[in-house]
């Protein structure tokens, strides 16, 4: 199946917006959701306590952001997002909380121009498995490396698959009876459809160890249950 374009991409998230608004039920069809963003933006904290630039990629509604600011609430924000209607809503809402400053950019995130060494923290939620080959892969993973400060880190939240396809197998098929609890039998079938059309997810192991060639000091993984991990790595 042709997986779906850029542009198909955008459109998809412009009408979606009121999903990812709401920290709280937006994010069912992600297993464990709440505490991956409670895990990453914790460990971001902690990695770089004095933090003052942050950079969120995929930004959406801005739950990252946001989340981000309840734990250091002086930071100068950059949000980035291909969809312009996710853009004006995570510009609504960061600019309504305790953010420094708020600098938006609507672009591909392999596409936009970002200062090098200009970021503490890296956000990446539920964006990078839009990715497709391994050139996208390589060149987003090498220009992340550059815009970070030395010290600084990149922190994912993201559906993954696994090094096999048994396994992968596996963890769709939990995946599938996970929304099937929440929602029902088409509800499942609706979800699959639209990863299978959209998403090109790599596994935790090739993500932290093309972190580690293309320069990251060390990598750190943070959780993962079947298909959805949080995982970072430091400049
Ligand atoms: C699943 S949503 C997640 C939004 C937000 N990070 C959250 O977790 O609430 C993915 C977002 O990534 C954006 N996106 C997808 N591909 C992108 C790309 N190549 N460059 C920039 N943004 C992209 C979409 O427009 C969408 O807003």
């Amino acid at each position: 199946m042709a997986k779906s374009t850029v542009e198909e991409i955008r459109e998809r998230f412009d009408n979606d917006v009121e999903r990812f608004s709401n920290m709280d039920t937006g994010q069912v069809s992600t297993i464990d959701a709440t505490i991956s963003l409670e895990l990453i933006t914790e460990a971001a904290r902690r990695i770089v306590p004095h933090a003052k630039q942050l950079l969120d990629i995929g930004c959406g509604a801005g739950n990252y952001t946001l989340k981000m600011l309840e734990k250091l609430p002086s930071l100068d924000c950059t949000l980035l997002d291909l969809s312009k209607p996710m853009l004006d809503r995570a510009s609504m809402r960061v600019t309504a909380s305790s953010a420094l400053s708020v600098n938006l950019v609507h672009a591909d995130l392999r596409e936009a121009a970002l200062p090098e060494n200009g970021f503490d923290i890296i956000l990446a939620g539920a964006v990078l498995h839009h990715l497709r080959d391994d050139s996208d892969w390589e060149t987003v993973f090498a220009k992340i490396f550059r815009l970070l400060r030395p010290g600084g880190c990149f922190m994912i939240s993201d559906l993954v698959i696994q090094e096999s396809e048994l396994m992968t197998g596996y963890t769709w098929e939990r995946y599938g009876d996970y929304l099937e609890s929440v929602a029902g039998k088409e509800y499942r079938q609706k979800v699959l459809d639209y990863v299978a059309k959209e998403d090109s997810p790599r596994s935790v192991t090739y993500q932290l160890d093309l972190m580690k060639s293309v320069g990251f000091s060390q990598v750190e993984i943070l959780h993962k249950n079947m298909c959805f991990a949080a995982f970072g790595g430091i400049r």
